[in-house]
């Protein structure tokens, strides 16, 4: 062949699908595709997808749909699907998108090259889906969006079955690596010049479970904490029947773990989460956060809200709205209730109407965005450390970067700082941003 085939990669939903999408790009790289940015020069167009909410997979429905334009004008083209949507739409993606050659769901991500290329080769449409039980030992790839931060998949799958979610469904049954895979492989990323690892998993908090021989999350990052030149390390998603003392204690304890805790309450109604089947109450969610400030010292927490969860009454709604009012969370994410087919929650009925879901949700975000924009002003006047990311995207004469709780800071300064902690003395917020100076003469530790 002259010119080496070239692939887009497309990517929707979380931070485990970024990676994945990495981790494909990669094997495809090495398999002799070049990449490409542009849908018009790529010859082979892959789609990653999420199904945790319809708005997600409304999206990827309408670029598929847009998609069948640029195959009749090249038919060689190879269009895929992958990810957790083509788990669980595959009859549908058949029937409806006859222009796409290619079904492959996330347990079968392994053997993507493979396919790609049997579709080049008998142009032929493949459909390679799991059966949901026999999830693929994870690859030893992680995702890198500069030199010096990496993500890193500790886990895969999920056994916890919240009745609204779809990912055991579409990712699997929980499966850990095993911990010396892990170790070896944030010892390279280090050597390479990474300083701050974030391990992904759908609840890191029962890591190591499937492995029967104690491993568990802590002992995992009390062997990462030890890595020379590591200097950041996170961790997400958490559980908050999961969350224990001892987790919060090595957190206070091991110098590169950072005091942020992303532990999503869905709910602060008993009646919503146990429907939900969260198996906590609102009494322990509020038990675990006040246990986790008390051990760790300047911790930051950011949580999931559902709103509009089938059954969702004004009255249980605002017990939603009193625990957000209460914990003072740094960050919210807050989603409007959409059923997922097959779940158990999809068996209720959706009986809280859209207006009201919408109301809820805006709602929440004015007492959240309230909340931040006094804590953001609260922090003016102090020196935070802050790892720098690079120019920002709004204005390239500043640099971005987080503090180790995880709060973003924008500042003026020499994009050759990337990569370092520099100490930055904070000036003016906004709910979501915090503005400095570079503290002249601190010692920026490189
Ligand atoms: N509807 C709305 N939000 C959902 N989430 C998961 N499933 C659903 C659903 N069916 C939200 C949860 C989860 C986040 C990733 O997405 O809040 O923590
Ligand atoms: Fe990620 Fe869940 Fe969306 Fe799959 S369904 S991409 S696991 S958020």
């Amino acid at each position: 062949m002259a010119h080496p085939p070239k692939l887009l990669v497309v990517t929707f939903g979380c931070q485990m699908n970024k990676l994945d999408s990495e981790v494909v790009a990669a094997c495809l790289l090495e398999a002799g595709y070049a990449p490409t940015e542009s849908p018009r020069e790529a010859d082979v167009i892959l789609v990653n997808t999420c199904s945790v909410r319809q708005h997600a997979e409304d999206k990827a429905w309408s670029l598929l749909g847009s998609l069948r334009r640029r195959k009749q004008e090249r038919p060689e083209l190879v269009i895929g699907v992958i990810g957790c949507m083509a788990q669980k739409e595959r009859e549908r993606i058949q029937e409806r998108m006859p222009h796409v050659d290619l079904v492959c769901g996330p347990m079968e991500l392994d053997r993507l090259a493979e396919l790609v290329e049997e579709v080049r080769a008998r142009r032929e449409r493949v459909l390679a889906v799991g059966e949901g039980h026999v999830g693929r030992a994870p690859r030893v790839v992680s995702r890198r969006p500069n030199r010096f931060q990496a993500f890193v998949a500790i886990m895969r799958g999920c056994d916890n079955y919240c009745a609204y979610c779809v990912v055991p469904y579409v990712r699997g049954r929980e499966e850990s690596r095993p911990p010396d895979e892990i170790v070896a492989e944030v010892q390279a990323l280090v050597a390479d010049g990474v300083r701050e690892v974030t391990l992904l998993g759908q609840n890191v908090n029962s890591y190591g479970r499937t492995l029967g021989d104690g491993t568990s999350l802590v002992t995992l990052l009390r062997r990462l904490d030890a890595i020379e030149g590591l200097v950041r390390l996170r961790f997400v998603t958490s559980h908050p029947k999961d969350a224990t003392d001892e987790l919060f204690r090595a957190m206070a304890e091991l110098p590169s773990v950072c005091p942020h805790l992303h532990l999503p309450a869905q709910s602060g109604s008993n009646r919503v989460l146990r429907d939900m089947n969260r198996r906590y109450t609102r009494e322990h969610y509020l038990e675990r956060i006040a246990r986790l400030r008390e051990l760790v010292p300047g911790v930051e927490v950011a949580s999931d809200f559902i709103v509009g969860f089938p059954g969702e009454t004004d009255a249980e709604f605002e017990e939603t709205a009193d625990l957000v009012r209460q914990v003072e969370f740094q960050n919210c994410f807050i989603f409007k209730y959409s059923p997922r087919a097959g779940t158990r929650a999809a068996e209720l009925p959706d009986d809280v109407p859209w207006r009201v879901k919408q109301e809820r949700n805006r709602r929440l975000l004015a007492i959240q965005e309230a909340i931040m924009r006094r804590r953001n002003a609260a922090m003016v006047g102090r020196t935070v450390e802050v790892l720098v990311e690079g120019a920002s995207h709004r204005d390239p004469a500043h640099l971005t970067g987080r503090t180790s709780a995880n709060h973003i800071v924008v500042f003026p300064g020499d994009p050759a700082l990337a990569g370092q902690i520099s100490p930055v003395r904070l000036v003016a917020s906004t709910p979501l941003t915090l503005f400095g100076t570079l503290v002249q003469g601190g010692a920026s530790r490189g």
